[in-house]
């Protein structure tokens, strides 16, 4: 009876307060500069996750603290060349990932993207890579089929009523075809035309599951017992259209050769037939989402009046080198890069765990487990020794051979390391051939309808979309005879 007198209560949650109070304050990450609120709780951080700021609060940190920012009490952020290398390209491909990536296993099962540690990442990376390889992905057959996409993207574009297109969707309906076509040829999706495809990677790409799934991981207990609850407030993610398709579409024997269903087909002793439908709707996702944002964000700012010259440096470039391969046009190859690093489609934080026994980072000693990150936002626009004025879109900035090596490495859309991006390749073929398409036979402005707040960045789990979710822009057909 004793012990559940209110004093004793009252004394053992005081106790209990101390001692926490003590840990904090003692703690080999005490040292590392940061807001006071970091040292004890992570509650501010996750008030800005579930709110869709947290790429925004970390950069704000970054600006008031400097490179290297405690984000709460066993998160630190960076923004250094020295760090990004050492977290995710020391021993290959860095440091392991944490239970966040929980968060995106498919079917219950874990992918390559989901797989914590590097023995198991590599080997299945062993079997999914060689398809992503640009060697692979520069396939005629492979290349066809993003052209055509892209003409009927531009069809689409430029017939809507008075010229006047949302990008938004039909940028993500390109993805779609367009990685679907990597996955499964011949049986890749045709959103641009048909409704019932568009509305399946509709469910993908409108998700708005960000609180529903970050409170599962955060309070799981609570979330089991209140999930019929938090439903009405907060909706889980929910893409059957999307996981029918996939489940049914990875069955289908004899993809084209260039697929990634063809490599299954040859090479996957030990996945069963839902690891490997988890494989394609992982990828799926991926490039829906990351190439539709990022290219929806490009087009937005070269629309732009102030970024007009920009846009007919482009079209100069394209109208004096017709049928160049697209790796030989850097003025395009600098609009690309410059659209990832100002608008990067995943700006977040990638975490990852400080290996057994500890290491120094940025000259900062951080216990074994610490989690620590880069996000491709700050990296982009902090480091100002790489990228001037790193808030001001600029693709010019790329052409420079001063420092061209220093801003490559820093380039952190795709992240770095062996666990870097495996789409990489693809994705800058889609970017590439969509903006020469548009680009050498059109020009174009943004709606009067549109606001700049329509195209904020909105954090969704990992990667970020307008807010708005619509991008209206005006295509102008370019008269040719004159440039
Ligand atoms: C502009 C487009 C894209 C961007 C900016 C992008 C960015 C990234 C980034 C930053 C990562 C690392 C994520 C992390 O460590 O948490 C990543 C990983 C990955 N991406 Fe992409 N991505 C793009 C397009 C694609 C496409 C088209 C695919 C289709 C296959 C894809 C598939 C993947 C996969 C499977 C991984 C996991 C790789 C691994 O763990 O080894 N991405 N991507």
């Amino acid at each position: 009876m004793l012990l559940l007198s209110p004093v004793v209560l009252l004394a053992a949650a005081a106790l209990l307060a101390t001692i926490q109070l003590i840990r904090c304050l003692r703690s080999p990450l005490s040292k590392i500069p940061g807001p006071t609120v970091s040292k004890f709780t992570t509650l501010v951080l996750k008030w800005k996750e579930i709110h869709a700021q947290r790429t925004t609060y970390v950069h704000q940190l970054h600006l008031q603290y400097g490179p290297v920012v405690r984000i709460a009490p066993n998160e630190v952020s960076f923004t250094s060349w020295e760090a990004l290398k050492e977290i995710y390209c020391s021993g290959g491909s860095g440091y392991d990932k944490t239970e966040f990536y929980d968060l995106f296993k498919i079917y219950g099962r874990r992918t390559m993207f989901t797989t914590l540690d590097k023995a198991g990442h590599a080997k299945r990376k062993r079997i999914l890579a060689d398809r992503y390889a640009n060697s692979n992905v520069m396939k005629s057959a492979s290349v066809t089929g993003v052209q055509e996409r892209s003409s009927k993207f531009l069809r689409h574009c430029v017939s809507s009523p008075g010229g006047v297109a949302d990008i938004f969707v039909t940028l993500h309906a390109y993805a779609c075809d367009c990685i679907t076509h990597h996955l499964f040829h011949p049986h890749g999706t045709d959103c641009i035309t048909n409704k019932d495809d568009e509305e399946m990677m509709h469910q993908v790409a409108a998700d708005d599951s960000l609180q529903n799934r970050l409170i599962s991981h955060y309070v799981p207990t609570l979330y089991r017992l209140f999930s019929k609850v938090l439903y009405i407030f907060a909706k889980p993610r929910e893409t059957p259209l999307a996981d029918d398709f996939v489940l049914e579409t990875s069955q289908i024997s004899g993809p084209a050769s260039f697929t990634l269903m063809s490599r299954f087909e040859e090479k996957s002793s030990d996945l069963d037939y839902i690891d490997k439908a988890a494989e394609c709707l992982d990828h799926m996702a991926a490039g829906i989402d990351t190439t539709g944002d990022g290219l929806c964000f490009l087009l937005w700012e070269l629309s732009q009046p102030r970024s007009l010259g920009f846009q007919r440096k482009l079209a100069d470039e394209l109208h004096q080198n017709p049928g160049i391969p697209l790796d030989r046009l850097p003025y395009l190859d600098a609009v690309v890069n410059e659209g990832l690093r100002c608008f990067p489609p995943i700006p977040m934080s990638l975490p990852r765990y400080v290996p057994q026994g500890g290491r120094s980072v940025d000259n900062f000693w951080l216990p074994e487990q610490t989690i620590v990150s880069c996000q491709a936002y700050s990296v982009h626009r902090l480091n100002s020794d790489v990228f001037p004025d790193g808030d001001r879109f600029n693709p010019d900035r790329w052409l420079e051979q001063d420092g061209d090596a220093d801003r490559r490495r820093m380039q952190f859309a795709f992240s770095n390391g062996g666990r870097g991006c495996v789409g990489k390749h693809l994705a800058i073929i889609e970017m590439k051939t969509l903006l020469r398409d548009i680009y050498s036979s059109y020009s174009t402005t943004p709606h009067k309808s549109m606001k700049a707040e329509d195209m904020a960045m909105s954090d969704q789990l990992i990667s970020s979309r307008p807010l708005s979710q619509k991008c209206l822009l005006h295509f102008h057909p370019l008269d040719v005879n004159s440039q």
